[in-house]
């Protein structure tokens, strides 16, 4: 098949990347000529693990090309997805479809034969609606089909959450169309994905529900875990016993700062929103998102308590910043709020982070960026382990810390507060 992915955002360029990989001939597109030809020389625009080999391996045997030229790869192109971004508007919480739209409006004039355009981006339910009166605009006879198709990948997990999908979601009512894309992911489905054939508008809103669903499953966690914390139960012992029932299932039990990154905080704040332009109020969904924006202070007023309000020339480090591990992505990370509220109690503050200094805390006062975990940690009061990279999970602190008396707060829970006890090391966990 010949396929166009037009945005080489996260979605487009992995997206693109494995369907070329699993044999097919894939243009990715982009309007930044700076990124293509960066990405022709194998420079890879986004830190994701496998990610670099497989653009390059792809790239070396043709199978994957880049181009800045829309309208050209259209041509050519038998399905074309749409994989541009869907921000947030600041001043109403919607999602901004002007890239979305923009493309359809492009792409109208490649159409010369049948093409399958679909949406992987992101998007409220009704854009594949939209896109198809765009796309309906220029032509006589309908030469085309608008579809949804949803993209379930996580940062970090990319490649694996693409090529090994628990499903396949296809929005669709056209069979030709489906006996297509049926056909298209047939190596995913062979390994074990369903796929499911849908509405266009059920496709799209299964994406948000998605995320929406996932983000109350960690806030549920989490607010449970601040009952743990006053009554001397163990939040992970919860985590596994509510999780083994399989109506519940274990995963995204795990409790934290707030949830961050580029998806949950703008999806919930999406469907909520969207709801309102139906007439339906998604209460329980407002409330995650007010929990949730909330965490970063419950996790500061039980550092106060921790530190005994005495904040000030304190050296703490922070071990990682990103919004989870694998990732060097800082949108919505919780340590946003965290160091900016530190520095200003006059705290000193060490930060180290696998993916390196980040911009964003340029401007703090007392913060600096340690290349190396072990000066990091050299004489500080306090260890925040923020995120949780494997490289945090088997430290020795003792060794590591030359100060007597420091404090852990382990806001992953990697460590058991059993072995930090044994090892007379003070500890604390998130809902312990
Ligand atoms: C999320 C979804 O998991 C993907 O399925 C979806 O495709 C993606 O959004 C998207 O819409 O594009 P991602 O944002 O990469 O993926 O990251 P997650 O691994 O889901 O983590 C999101 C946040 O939840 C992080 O801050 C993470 O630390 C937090 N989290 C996750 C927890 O606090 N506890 C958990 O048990 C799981």
């Amino acid at each position: 098949m010949k396929l166009c992915i037009i945005g080489t955002g996260y979605v487009g360029l992995v997206s693109g990347t494995c369907f070329a990989d699993l044999g097919n001939d894939v243009i990715c597109v982009d309007k930044d000529l700076n990124k293509i030809e960066k990405l022709k020389n194998g420079i890879i625009p986004i830190y994701e693990p496998g990610l670099e080999e497989l653009v390059k391996k792809n790239f070396k045997s043709k199978r994957l090309n880049f181009s800045t030229s829309l309208i050209d790869s259209v041509s050519q192109s038998d399905i074309v997805f749409i994989c541009v971004g869907t921000p947030t508007k600041k001043k109403n919480n919607v999602a901004d479809l002007n890239q979305i739209f923009n493309v359809a409006k492009k792409i109208r004039n490649s159409i010369s034969r049948f093409k399958i355009i679909i949406t992987k981006s992101t998007v409220p339910v009704t854009t594949g609606d939209k896109i198809e009166k765009i796309l309906l605009r220029k032509k006589q006879k309908k030469l085309f089909s608008v579809v949804s198709n949803p993209e379930f990948l996580r940062e970090g997990e990319a490649i694996r959450d693409f090529l090994y999908p628990d499903r396949v979601i296809i929005g669709t009512k056209d069979n030709k169309t489906n006996k297509i894309l049926k056909n298209l992911y047939s190596p995913l489905i062979s390994k074990g994905a369903k796929y499911i054939n849908t509405s266009r508008r059920a496709a799209e809103l299964i994406k948000y529900a998605s995320n929406a669903f996932l983000a109350t499953k960690i806030t549920f966690i989490n607010e449970i875990a601040n009952l743990c914390e006053k009554i001397d139960i163990d939040v992970e012992d919860i985590s596994i016993g509510i999780g083994l029932d399989k109506r519940i299932g274990g995963r995204f039990l795990r409790p934290g700062p707030a949830y961050g990154g580029s998806c949950f905080p703008k999806d919930t704040r999406a469907i909520v929103n969207m709801a309102k332009q139906f007439k339906t109020n998604l209460s329980l969904i407002k409330s995650v998102i007010r929990s949730n924006e909330n965490r970063s202070n419950i996790m500061l007023n039980r550092l106060s308590k921790i530190l005994k309000n005495k904040f000030k020339n304190k050296l703490i480090c922070f071990l990682g910043v990103t919004f989870k591990a694998n990732t060097d992505d800082m949108r919505e990370s919780s340590s946003l709020k965290m160091m900016p509220f530190l520095s200003k109690k006059g705290s000193k503050i060490n930060y180290f982070d696998p993916t390196g200094k980040k911009t964003e805390f340029n401007k703090l006062k007392n913060v600096s960026y340690v290349k190396n975990i072990k000066i990091a940690l050299k004489n500080v009061d306090l260890v925040i382990i923020h995120t949780e990279w494997n490289d945090f999970k088997s430290l020795n602190f003792k060794t590591l810390i030359k100060k007597k008396n420091f404090i852990i707060y382990d806001m992953r829970n990697l460590y058991s507060p059993a072995k930090m006890k044994k090892d007379k090391i003070k500890y604390f966990g998130v809902g312990r």
